[in-house]
């Protein structure tokens, strides 16, 4: 696992533990050894620790948390690293991330390859850095701009490191030859940098600045348990000296281990990971090359994907029926990146590129050379049908054809053609060039090559793919149908919109249902009922008055004067009292205790059937989804996660009980919820072939 060179008097050991070089107990054992051989070495005067791989160190072995630890741990190692009598210097190849970077500050000398990404993002797993990281790095760029970036977790290019003094150089040509001359030249000199003994970086001034920092993070998030723990570790190292200190830091993360919001982030990393994998699809499937795209339809879907396929390097053509609609689509695509580029996210050079990349045409026959075309057309099957039935006898062959339907059968869809095995569903979020998440749609003939290459497709693009079976509104939608229709019989029942919102943003979600409803338009939910039926009496009456949302004003809330935010409407209030009335609902007050149950375990309930249908692989995928497309707070771990701490059991009973109270069989356990809650089980616990 660590490769040993000794050559010129310099030892250089070379972590090779793919894919990421993850810190597990192999590998610390691995350098402790390696280390420990080359101090005792008399041909050796300095030592450099590379890795193979583009990863350096992806950080500790986040799997090997909350489980019995095989020493040497982390913290020892880089003890025994940081007091070598001998030079130590880290060749950064690539990402050095949590106990990577940690790994690297421990060691005398830091260069990296301009392609290196430097950080700490502990706090996206609900911890903090653990082995010196909350000590070593406020030493080395100071305690405001330290905690700045482990607040964020988001890691810094190479060049800014260097900037900041974080490495000390970014080297152009051979990295490691660089690192040996440098480590050679600390022997010569007979002094050793440590980080541990770096205090020049703490001064009062920025002391200061950290403590504001640290008011203000906590504030916005007081429920945030590392970010209080990580102000804490900090301040410790301006207080104490490094090894008081370093001891605070591991006390606060092996606290941080067990928290339940930890245990959440950790379960979603590990969760969104093998939602990549598709049970059943080899990974040596073959793939079909993608090398251009035609995406059907200008409207604000359409110009976000065409947007992934630009940004991706992936030549598109936006076609449409009209000339009006296609100089409309693309002047909002235009309108983006020029704000993109104004905001500083891409160069003006990178702009053009992008816009460069994307061509326009009327007319389906435009499509022919495309290797994929994404269908984002009018949601309505007349209208799908009529556009797969065309694209048959044009789209070349083998090429992909994708619909991004939010709802349709794709099924369906693709028996328009004489080639379903081409078609699959890509179900893109709004807005499509920013959502991470995509629900790639495998119908009953979609070809294995074909979804293996919309899998990496979805990556290329940098997109989250995850696949789902067909069913009506797939994994998201189907299950977000539960929660509004359980929010509208609420309302009837004595809750008000704003007591649910506030429920729902008190558990974690950044915006209420009510309020996320006037910001979509009451109207697209009025239409597509309509059109696939379903009830919703209190939004059904608002939208027939015209009371659409924000964008008149008025919805579920009044927005007087362009206000973002709403405000109560005892307009509202009486409505839904009448209609309450006329269908004999008695109303009651509700706790935000109750709102929440009441909303989430029918959708927890869908979660269930959509797992027995096979709709979705596993409950990580469903997971997955909701935390990267419907903004379910991470740190809760996903609807199924989420159900397990609830416990099954006691989702299953209200379940039973929301049945009995509403007169609505359909919120009754589903077979397996029942089966898991009877049997003390948990989805955790179900094993998938
Ligand atoms: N521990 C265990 N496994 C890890 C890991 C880690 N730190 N980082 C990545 N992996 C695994 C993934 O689960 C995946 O496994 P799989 O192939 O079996 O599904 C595999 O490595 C490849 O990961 P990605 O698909 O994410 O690969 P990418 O090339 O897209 O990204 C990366 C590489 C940027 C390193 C990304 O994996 C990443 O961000 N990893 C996590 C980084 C992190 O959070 N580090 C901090 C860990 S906590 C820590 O260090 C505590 C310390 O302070 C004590």
């Amino acid at each position: 696992m660590v490769r040993q060179e000794v050559d010129g008097g310099v030892a250089v050991l070379t972590l090779a533990n793919p894919p990421v070089n993850a810190l597990g107990a192999a590998l610390r054992a691995a350098l402790d050894d390696a280390l420990t051989a080359a101090i005792a070495d008399e041909s050796v005067r300095a030592i450099v620790v590379a890795a193979e791989g583009k990863v350096f160190i992806g950080g500790a072995d986040i799997g090997e948390f909350g489980k019995p630890q095989h020493p040497p741990s982390l913290p020892d190692v880089l003890d025994r690293l940081d007091a070598s009598p001998k030079p130590v210097v880290a060749a950064i190849g690539g990402a050095a991330l949590g106990g990577g970077l940690e790994l690297a500050m421990a060691c005398h000398g830091r260069v990296a390859a301009p392609s290196a990404k430097i950080g700490l993002p502990e706090i996206k797993l609900g911890i903090i850095p653990g082995a010196g990281g909350t000590q070593r790095l406020p030493r080395l760029i100071g305690p405001d701009v330290a905690f700045a970036m482990m607040l964020t977790g988001e890691p810094v290019s190479a060049e800014k490191a260097a900037s900041l003094g974080i490495v000390d150089a970014v080297v152009l040509g051979d990295l490691v030859a660089e690192a040996r001359t440098r480590a050679l030249e600390l022997a010569d000199a007979g002094t050793l940098p440590r980080a541990r003994d770096r205090s020049d970086a703490l001064t009062p001034e920025a002391r200061e600045r950290f403590e504001a920092q640290a008011a203000e993070a906590v504030k916005r998030d007081p429920e945030a348990t590392n970010v209080h723990a990580l102000a804490r570790a900090v301040r410790a190292g301006l207080e104490q000296d490094f090894d008081a200190a370093v001891a605070v830091e591991r006390a606060e993360f092996r606290a941080l281990v067990e928290d339940p919001r930890s245990k959440a982030l950790r379960y979603a990393f590990f969760a969104e990971r093998e939602a990549a994998r598709v049970p059943g699809l080899p990974k040596d499937t073959p793939r079909r090359t993608i090398k251009t795209a035609a995406v059907i339809g200008a409207g604000t879907m359409g110009g976000g994907i065409a947007m992934c396929f630009a940004n991706a390097g992936i030549p598109v053509t936006v076609i449409e029926t009209e000339e009006g609609a296609l100089a409309r689509g693309l002047d909002r695509v235009k309108g983006l990146y020029a704000g993109s580029a104004k905001r500083g996210s891409i160069t003006e050079a990178h702009r053009d590129e992008r816009i460069g990349r994307i061509s326009s045409a009327i007319g389906l026959e435009h499509a022919k050379e495309a290797d994929i075309i994404v269908e984002a057309a009018f949601e309505d099957m007349g209208v799908k049908r009529e556009i797969f039935s065309k694209l048959d006898s044009i789209a070349k062959p083998g090429a992909i054809l994708a619909t991004n339907t939010s709802y349709l059968d794709v099924n369906a869809i693709a028996a328009m053609t004489g080639r379903p095995q081409d078609v699959l569903g890509l179900h893109f979020f709004s807005p499509a060039n920013v959502m991470r998440l995509v629900e790639v749609v495998r119908a009953e003939k979609t070809a294995p090559d074909v979804l293996a290459t919309a899998l990496d497709l979805g990556k290329r693009l940098n997109k989250l793919p995850v696949t789902v079976g067909v069913c009506f509104g797939f994994v998201g939608n189907r299950m977000l149908e539960r929660r509004s229709r359980a929010g509208e019989r609420l309302l009837l029942e004595g809750a008000l919109p704003h007591e649910v919102d506030a429920a729902v943003t008190g558990f974690g979600f950044r915006m209420g249902p009510f309020a996320m409803a006037d910001l979509a338009g009451l109207d697209i939910g009025w239409r597509s009922r309509k059109d696939f039926g379903g009830r919703a009496p209190v939004a059904d009456s608002l939208a027939e008055q015209g009371r659409f949302g924000q964008k008149t004003g008025r919805g579920f809330y009044l927005y007087p004067d362009g206000a973002r935010t709403g405000t109560r409407d005892p307009e509202v209030e009486a409505l839904i009292a009448r209609v309450a009335a006329e269908h004999g609902v008695a109303r009651r007050s509700f706790t935000a205790d109750e709102i929440v149950a009441r909303l989430m375990y029918p959708m927890v309930n869908e979660g269930a059937r959509i797992l027995e249908e096979r709709i979705a692989a596993r409950p990580g995928d469903i997971d997955t989804i909701w935390i990267n497309g419907y903004n379910w707070p991470a740190w809760r771990g996903g609807p199924m996660h989420w159900a397990d701490t609830v416990g099954l059991r006691t989702i299953a009973e209200a379940l039973s009980r929301f049945a009995a109270e509403t007169g609505d069989d359909s919120q009754e356990p589903a077979p397996l919820l029942k089966r898991l809650a009877a049997e003390g089980g948990s989805f955790a616990g179900l094993k998938y072939a």
